[in-house]
């Protein structure tokens, strides 16, 4: 039995998000919360012959609790998109009050859930709510992860683009760490699992990785101030909760790149840690997942120089969003 909760289910992400997780075999019970709209949102999905029983909440009634109770995995991409011209940063003033909301939430009715953040800025929604969960003393850093998938993602489709072969996309891995904004995702195209082209060009390496970190701009750019990602943000979003949703039910050896406290395993971030050259309390790196969440964090490996240098443009700008979070709820509370 597997109960799935989404916050702010209503939305561009929310609504497509949940219809994949409904149309996930493995969830039994689909929670769906948001300020507007739930209802309609939860009948309609609950006409679709999968097993999940759905049920949509709004904030009246307690229904941010009745949506958490029992929750096994909660998703949030609550919050507000960007329009063009903004930076994810730009968003934390909106979303850092919301995801905070949330994560008392989530700490007060499902402390054990996993928790899976969407909402940006993600480099740092995701130290709010460990902060959010520290202060309620519920915090487990195993469970709790930022979701850089579309990243992962993105990388995939491009290289399959460039191999001239999309049907290959399901298949190509690329490894992409760092964090989920601009320069703080770093694809390590090295480790492809399908290599680029022999001899490809600098400029066309170079340009290969600055569509992996700014796809998402080309996606604000393209709905014209409609807003940013959704249907493909809910494609990764669905794919990360069903790696969790399998690990959680005992399938080993499933990896993902993700975005974790290096407190989840001490161990793996001491080896993170002497490649970065320096301690950061968050990184996205490929973990292994199991029953109780993060396993293993997974060290970045052999590495080319020009992959070393985006690791070391990414770090300066990681350790400042990752404070902003943090000072976020030490002020808040
Ligand atoms: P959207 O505006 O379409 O939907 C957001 C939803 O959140 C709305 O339905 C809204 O009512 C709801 N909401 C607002 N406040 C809430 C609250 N307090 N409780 C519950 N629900 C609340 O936006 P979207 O396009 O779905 O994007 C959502 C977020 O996801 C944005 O912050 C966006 O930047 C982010 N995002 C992240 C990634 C990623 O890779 N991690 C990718 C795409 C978008
Ligand atoms: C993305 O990568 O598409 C998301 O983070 C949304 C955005 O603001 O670009």
């Amino acid at each position: 039995m597997v109960k799935a909760v989404v916050l702010g289910a209503a939305g561009g992400i929310g609504q497509p998000l949940a219809l994949l997780l409904k149309a996930n075999p493995l969830v039994t019970e689909l929670g769906l919360f948001d300020i507007v709209n739930t209802p309609g949102v939860a009948a309609d999905l609950s006409h679709i012959s999968t097993p999940a029983k759905v049920e949509g909440y709004l904030p009246p009634d307690d229904g941010l609790k009745k949506a958490l109770t029992g929750a096994d995995i909660v998703v949030i991409p609550a919050g507000v998109p960007r329009k063009p011209g903004m930076t994810r940063d730009d968003l934390f003033k909106i979303n850092a009050g919301i995801v905070k909301d949330l994560a008392t939430g989530i700490a007060t009715t499902a402390p054990k859930a996993f928790v899976l953040v969407i909402s940006n800025p993600v480099n740092s929604t995701v130290p709010i709510v460990a902060e959010v969960f520290k202060k309620h003393n519920v915090y487990d850093p195993k469970r709790l992860f930022g979701v850089t998938t579309l990243d992962v993602v993105r990388a995939s489709t491009f290289v399959s683009e460039i191999l001239g072969n999309l049907s290959l996309s399901k298949e190509v891995v690329v490894p992409v760490v760092g964090g989920h904004s601009g320069v703080t995702i770093v694809p390590l195209l090295s480790q492809s699992s399908h290599p680029l082209p022999a001899g490809i060009a600098t400029s066309d390496y170079e340009a290969l990785v600055k569509r992996i970190q700014f796809g998402g701009d080309e996606v604000v750019k393209a709905k014209q101030g409609a807003g940013s990602a959704t249907l493909s943000m809910a494609f990764a979003g669905a794919e990360f909760a069903g790696k969790v949703i399998r690990a959680v039910k005992g399938e080993k050896g499933i990896t993902a790149p993700t975005f974790v406290s290096l407190a989840s395993d001490p161990a793996g971030a001491a080896a993170l840690t002497k490649e970065l050259g320096q301690e950061l309390e968050f990184f996205s790196s490929t973990v292994e997942l199991g029953t109780e969440g993060v396993v293993k964090i997974h060290p970045l490996g052999t590495i080319t120089d020009a992959e070393k240098a985006l690791v070391k443009a990414a770090i300066p700008e990681l350790e400042t969003n990752i404070k902003t979070g943090t000072n976020y709820v030490a002020e808040a509370y």
